[in-house]
């Protein structure tokens, strides 16, 4: 039985931070179909509101989104040790100590939440509770676009990227379940696409990026 160690994460990230931003830091590079989905919520972000990237490890989404069309984007992520990495690495960009499943952001004070990946060590219940917020802060007419690897699998990887002491789990989602939860709460779903994995640039996992709408 899986459950969301948050402190088992928050550790895994700060010790593999600098190993993770250089193994992820250029993957936008090589992979088109991400490049795609993060142009078209791009387009749907007025000039003047605000962005979150919830999750940031070391801030390569927001990164793009900054650079290729000018979002004011804020980075959050709970790893210390992750939010240092991508200041540096970004400077022209704020980046934040923060805990998604509990923003300190008012309601309806955000219009683009975009979340890669930062989902994956969740349970559906903890899933659940970040849509919670993440629709919560968003203003009406905001738009939520998040990713995730698709799978019924749990895989525990003991000193991820050869780092000792980094351990947790990764979890993979069935479209369907997630689906679910974002119909029981109401939520206007846009568009949710799953693509195959771009073989050997990534992890061998089916992807699903899901847009909604408030
Ligand atoms: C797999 S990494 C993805 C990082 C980045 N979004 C990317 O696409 O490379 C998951 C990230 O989510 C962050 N994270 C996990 N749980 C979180 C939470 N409750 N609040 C904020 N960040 C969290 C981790 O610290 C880590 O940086």
């Amino acid at each position: 039985m899986h459950s969301y160690e948050k402190h088992k994460v928050v550790s895994c990230y700060n010790l593999t931070a600098r190993k993770y931003a250089d193994k992820f830091v250029a993957e936008l590079d090589e992979k088109p179909f991400d490049r795609f989905i993060l142009d078209r919520f791009a387009k749907a972000i007025p000039p003047s509101e605000t962005t979150y990237e919830m999750g940031c490890g070391p801030g390569q989404i927001a990164r793009y989104l900054h650079h290729n069309h000018g979002l004011a984007i804020t980075g959050l992520d709970d790893s210390v040790e992750m939010i240092r990495t991508a200041e540096k690495l970004h400077p022209m960009i704020p980046f934040v100590v923060g805990d998604m499943l509990n923003l300190d952001l008012p309601s309806n004070s955000v219009f683009g939440i975009v979340a890669f990946y930062s989902i994956v060590h969740f349970t559906l219940k903890a899933v659940a509770q970040a849509l919670d917020e993440f629709y919560r802060v968003l203003k009406p007419g905001g738009i939520i676009l998040f990713s995730y690897h698709v799978g019924n699998e749990i895989i525990s990887i003991n000193d991820f990227l050869e780092t000792e002491g980094a351990s947790t789990d990764w979890v993979f989602f069935e479209t369907d379940d997630i689906v679910q939860i974002i119909k029981d709460k109401g939520i206007t779903i846009e568009d949710v696409v799953t693509r195959y994995p771009y073989e050997g640039k990534e992890h061998g996992s089916r992807r699903c990026y899901t847009i909604l709408r408030k």
